[in-house]
């Protein structure tokens, strides 16, 4: 039974709406509620108003299929991805909410009740974690559930020393609704390496932890305060990977369905064999947070979302290359992937054509010069003393060639070698002051342009709308029409796009025409 991850997220949504929870539809990876934050990163990140009692919704209970991000800022899985069975810049979190509703008895109740009897989880092979003052919670899983105490581990905050990563208390970020957690894990058997949380092995794989519950209590503020919620409310998170290995009786997430049919789409393309080389994870985890993250609007750029995803784009043409590869491919597996996902997200079928471009449009450009970036590379460590790429080789690879830092951190991991961080970072500053001081000189744009026309701002309540060309401009002249390829300025009747202004930058997307798509790069007044 539920040995498709398809079936398995049905059975969730459905398991919680039988508890009168409300199916929520998954949101966008750009959180629209949230300038602090770069993706969504978790399950609660679309309720995070309605915990703070600033948003009231028709109903206290919820239940989603949530795609998650995790690939910058606080929560970041990039560099584990494709070194451990579990890790990913993209992944799928189910979860229950209860605002202000049930509260520690009954979300662990729920969780049992599903592993246990809905999916026949075996008990023996599952353990626990409290926050280390838990009290209330460890006697619910040791006298209501059952569980014996020495299968009860207390956790308490992320260690000063690093020594253990485990955190039993729980924040979205900086700032925002954070509670103590309480997480259940799953023993895939001692022929894995790998010892239970709070062990100083708990980093092997022999321990996964699959589902997150938290006791959401308290606001984090910026100044560090914590205020009390409204009311106590439960938000959980489980990575539907992590728990479909274990349905599909594998255990590394990359040998499940999706996982598996992604790859052999990218082995057959780069005509690969070796279906366990580390490249083709790495691909086929990439191919579903970019592809996700066009979906949602982010475009390829060199600052911000649009900079992840350049990174991790390059990331894979590189993995790619590494295979052998020497055509485009990255692109070519969007196909799989709708065939794949595109039933439970509607959203990235409909998009599939505008996916394609953007990826297509940028692996060509990093194709032009990745080979000769790694020639250089190549040249630069015949000559290395130390085990350290210096900073001003990362950031010649940054500048000429178009490698983001952790694209030569990853090259350099695989040959054990490290980058000197600081050293690149510093050469970066310098670059900036270089071109904050040439921009002064750079004429504006503006003053090339002569419309009698004006557009009406409507991007305070709409990301998207539907609008009239009024004008438009080609290498400075007015001209009838821009045809496919070409580059030019257009003016519209009303746009929701912002223009750069008081040191926010001009926002980008695109524009759906009847004949195609067409970038939008940039957005001046
Ligand atoms: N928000 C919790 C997590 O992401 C459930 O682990």
């Amino acid at each position: 039974m539920y040995n498709t991850t398809a079936s398995l997220r049905t059975a969730f949504l459905e398991f919680f709406a039988s508890k009168q929870h409300q199916i929520v539809a998954s949101s966008s990876l750009v959180p629209g509620n949230d300038p602090t934050l770069l993706f969504t990163n978790a399950g609660m990140v679309p309720f995070k108003d309605v915990f703070l009692g600033a948003e009231q919704r028709p109903y206290t209970r919820a239940t989603s299929a949530q795609r998650c991000v995790r690939a910058g800022g606080k929560h970041n899985d990039l560099e584990n991805v494709g070194y451990t069975a579990r890790h990913h810049t993209f992944f799928e979190m189910l979860g229950n909410f209860s605002f202000g509703d049930y509260f520690k008895q009954d979300a662990i109740q729920y969780a049992w009740e599903f592993l246990t009897n809905v999916l026949g989880l075996p008990k023996e092979k599952l353990l626990v974690t409290v926050y280390e003052t838990d009290d209330e919670a460890f006697d619910i899983w040791n006298k209501v559930i059952g569980v014996p105490a020495e299968k009860i581990i207390r956790i308490g905050d992320k260690s000063s020393d690093k020594k253990f990563e485990s955190d039993n208390f729980w924040s979205m970020g900086d700032t925002g609704p954070c509670g103590p957690c309480s997480e259940i894990f799953y023993d895939h058997g001692e022929h894995i390496w790998g010892g239970p949380p709070g062990s100083p092995e708990e980093d092997g794989d022999r321990f996964i932890e699959i589902w997150n519950i938290v006791f959401m209590q308290f606001n984090r503020s910026a100044n560090g305060n914590m205020d009390k919620l409204p009311k106590p409310s439960v938000d959980t998170g489980m990575g539907i990977e992590r728990i479909a290995a274990i349905l599909q009786g594998v255990h590394s997430n990359y040998e499940i369905d999706i996982f598996q049919t992604l790859i052999k789409a990218t082995a057959d393309l780069l005509n690969v064999t070796d279906l366990e080389n580390k490249s083709l994870r790495v691909i086929a985890d990439h191919i579903r947070s970019c592809s996700f993250m066009i979906v949602d609007g982010v475009m390829p750029s060199n600052e911000g979302r649009g900079y992840v995803l350049r990174r991790i784009i390059r990331r894979a043409v590189r993995h790619g290359h590494q295979l052998g590869g020497k055509g485009l491919f990255f692109n070519k597996l969007v196909a799989t992937l709708v065939s794949l996902m595109g039933e439970a997200y509607p959203e990235l079928a409909q998009k599939q054509a505008v996916v394609e471009k953007m990826l297509k449009i940028e692996e060509e450009q990093f194709a032009k010069t990745l080979e000769r970036g790694l020639a250089m590379l190549e040249s630069q460590l015949a000559d290395l003393s130390s085990t350290e790429i210096p900073g001003s080789v990362v950031f010649s690879l940054y500048d000429t060639y178009g490698f983001p830092a952790d694209l030569t951190a990853d090259i350099a991991r695989e040959k054990n070698l490290t980058i000197d961080e600081a050293g690149f970072e510093a050469h970066m500053l310098e670059q900036r002051k270089k071109s904050q001081a040439a921009s002064s000189f750079k004429a504006d744009y503006n003053d090339q342009l002569t419309t009698t026309h004006q557009s009406e701002f409507t991007g305070y309540l709409n990301d998207a709308s539907t609008a009239a060309v009024l004008q438009l401009f080609s290498n400075g002249e007015s001209v009838a029409e821009l045809t496919d390829g070409e580059q030019g300025i257009v003016i519209l009747d009303s746009t929701p796009f912002y223009a750069e202004s008081g040191g926010q930058s001009g926002d980008k997307g695109e524009i759906e025409v009847a004949g195609g798509t067409f970038v939008v790069a940039d957005t001046q007044s």
